[in-house]
Formats: structure tokens, C-alpha cells, sequence
């Protein structure tokens, strides 16, 4: 089985990725030693899904922390403060980016060590607990979204939100997983998801590599595919979720939920506590990530559109509440998501 990421050696040891860009032909890890290592694979997506992004970044500070262990502990604090600061602007959007930076940087005022080396063996110590509550996390968001799934459904998804976006089993995938492993005759359709093809590349690939029937279409056919009647349900991760319930997710999920409303078809998102930002009362401040012209005109090294054609490249867009049937987490399912809603679910069972 595949492993998204992993730590091996103590808190001088390296952070071993499943370099993402290569699959699916290739399937093989990069080994980050640095800091810097760990933004590069996370701004070029070696490492990418809001979760997994949150993971690599905790142990992509213990990295760079590995220089400072004979620091005095006030140095140490303020070099944790800036390897944090540099980390947290490989990507903008996924909120567990920040989630996890902002944790590792309280664990280290709040752990009470002794000395710089002691702090960073409590920073390591936190990185595993972070990946480890994120494997447990997306167990159990499988486990409550399971029942929205019956034998003989066709789910579609969009993007990536598998075991790859994770450090478990993933969100909207994990729902899938679970229904599977449960005996559930089920199939899932995939969008390719332009212009990076995390759909087409990784989605279909960790469906396939656990036996559970996946059709690829094209992202435009989405419209097609419900018209005829063939998908029953749609479930789609989240990078960012606002207090009310608005959604930020790949691009091409807004439209995905349009879609599904207008042929009466439940569009549900999958993600954990981790992945909602209380600080933002609506989607509309959600930072919304743009990405180089080349994906668009040049992907995956094919030229696509004449030179120098003027191209917009926004890498995620934001689903108002009001199209979001369910939010499923690991503490069960906000239905009709509201900011009462939001609130009393995280509240009440965070
Ligand atoms: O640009 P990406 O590949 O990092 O985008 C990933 C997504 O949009 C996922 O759907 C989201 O992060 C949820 S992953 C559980």
C-alpha cells in the first residue's frame, strides 16, 4: 500500500514524500531534508490536498528547526516563529497549512522544555501527533459518511480528496473506502479535474489500486453524465470551509454544485475540524490561490494555446452553503450548513 508521507529517524531525521507530480506513471518518493525542501514540495504539489499539506508542513519545521538545537531557548522560539512564516507561503489556500503551523508554533511556548534541543524533540513529537489524529480523522469521517452510500450508487468526485490529500485514507474517499470495505456495490465518477488532473491522474489510481470501479470523464461532462441519470450523489474534500458553511475547493467544484442542484442531486463535502476557518464569517475572504499560465497553456509540457495567450488560472473556487446538502467530519454530519450549524457541530463535538 501507498504512503502519502512518513518521518523516518528521530527529530534530525528527513520527511519522505510520495512525489505526486510523477504518478501515475511513476510511482516514488522525494526525500525533503529542509525546510526549503518541504516548501518546493508543497508549492509544486509533489505533496498536495489540504490535509496532507498540513502534515508536511509540521514536519517541514522540524526540519528546519535541525540547526538551532544548540540555540538558547529564546532564539530557538524566534527561529520557530520565522521557519513558520516562510512555510505558511508555499500555498494560500488550504487552511491546515496555517491550522498546523499555528499549532506546532503554540506547542513550542506552551511544552516547557528546558532547552532548544528538548523543544524540537517536543516539535517532532507534535508533527506525529498531528499526522497521527489526521489518520484517525479521516477514519472516522468515513465511518459517518458511509451511510450516505447504498449498493448500486455512483458517486461522483472531483479533484483529489483520497489517501494522497491525507495522512489516512482521505475525506470524500474515505466515505467511498468505508462503503466498499462494508460490502457495498458501488461506483464512483471521476472528473479529470483541469488543469493539473488530479482527478484523472491520482483519483482514478487510488480507486483502481483498491478495487473499486471508477469511470474518468472529462470535467465538461459532468452536465452530461446527471442528465442521464447516472450519478446519484456527488462528495468533494474542502481546503477551506467559513463559518457558514461556504466551501473552498479545486477549482471547477462550484460548478460541479451547481450542476448537481439543478438536477436534484445531494452535493455533499467531506473534510475535518481542521479544515474550517472560523475567523471567516463567509467564503468571499477565502484567499483563492492563481497559478502560473503554463498548467493552462503548456500542460504537462505540451504546448495547448498560442504563445503568449493571456490566461487566468484561479486553483480553487468557493461553493456557497446554500448548494452544500451535507458537510461530513469526523465528528458527524452538519446537514444544510448554516453559521448556527456550523458553529454548535464544531462547538459541541470539537
Ligand atoms: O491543488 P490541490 O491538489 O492541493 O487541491 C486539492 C483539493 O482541492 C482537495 O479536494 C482538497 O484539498 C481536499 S483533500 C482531502
Amino acid at each position: 500500500m501507498y504512503k502519502t508521507l512518513f518521518w523516518t529517524g528521530d527529530a534530525c531525521g528527513q520527511l519522505h514524500l510520495l512525489d505526486q507530480t510523477q504518478l501515475p506513471t511513476h510511482v516514488g518518493n522525494i526525500i525533503c531534508t529542509t525546510a526549503d525542501d518541504t516548501w518546493d514540495a508543497i508549492r509544486k504539489l509533489q505533496v498536495r490536498g489540504a490535509p496532507a499539506i498540513g502534515v508536511a508542513a509540521a514536519y517541514g519545521l522540524v526540519l528546519g528547526l535541525q540547526g538551532a538545537r544548540n540555540f538558547s531557548l529564546d532564539e530557538f522560539l524566534n527561529e520557530v516563529d520565522r521557519v513558520a512564516a516562510y512555510l505558511s507561503t508555499s500555498r494560500p489556500t488550504a487552511v491546515n497549512l496555517f491550522w498546523a503551523l499555528d499549532r506546532m508554533q503554540k506547542h513550542a511556548r506552551s511544552a516547557a522544555a528546558q532547552s532548544a534541543a528538548a523543544c524540537h524533540d517536543y516539535l517532532l513529537a507534535e508533527a506525529r501527533q498531528i499526522e497521527a489524529e489526521d489518520q484517525a480523522m479521516c477514519s472516522a469521517i468515513g465511518r459517518h459518511g458511509s451511510p450516505l452510500l447504498s449498493s448500486g450508487m455512483s458517486i461522483l468526485t472531483h479533484c483529489n480528496a483520497g489517501a494522497l490529500a491525507t495522512a489516512g485514507d482521505g475525506t470524500a474517499l474515505a466515505i467511498m473506502f468505508q462503503a466498499a470495505a462494508e460490502g457495498k456495490q458501488i461506483h464512483v465518477f471521476a472528473d479529470e479535474t483541469r488543469p493539473l488532473l488530479q482527478g484523472a491522474r491520482l483519483t482514478t489510481w487510488e480507486l483502481q489500486q483498491r478495487g473499486i470501479p471508477v469511470t474518468l470523464i472529462c470535467d465538461n461532462m459532468a452536465a452530461q453524465v446527471m442528465k442521464e441519470g447516472r450519478v446519484q450523489i456527488v462528495i468533494t474534500g474542502a481546503d477551506r470551509i467559513a463559518a457558514n458553511g461556504d466551501a473552498a475547493n479545486k477549482i471547477g467544484t462550484y460548478g460541479v454544485a451547481v450542476l448537481a442542484k439543478y438536477h436534484g442531486i445531494p452535493f455533499c463535502i467531506a473534510a475535518p475540524s481542521s479544515t474550517f476557518d472560523l475567523s471567516l464569517p463567509d467564503g468571499n475572504s477565502i484567499p483563492i490561490e492563481n497559478r502560473a499560465t503554463d498548467e493552462v497553456v503548456a500542460g504537462f509540457g505540451k504546448q495547448t494555446a498560442p504563445e503568449k495567450t493571456d490566461v487566468y488560472n484561479p486553483a480553487f473556487d468557493v461553493t456557497p452553503s446554500e448548494l452544500i446538502t451535507a458537510i461530513i467530519t469526523e465528528n458527524g454530519i452538519i446537514r444544510s450548513p448554516t453559521t448556527a450549524a456550523v458553529l454548535s457541530h464544531l462547538t459541541q463535538t470539537g
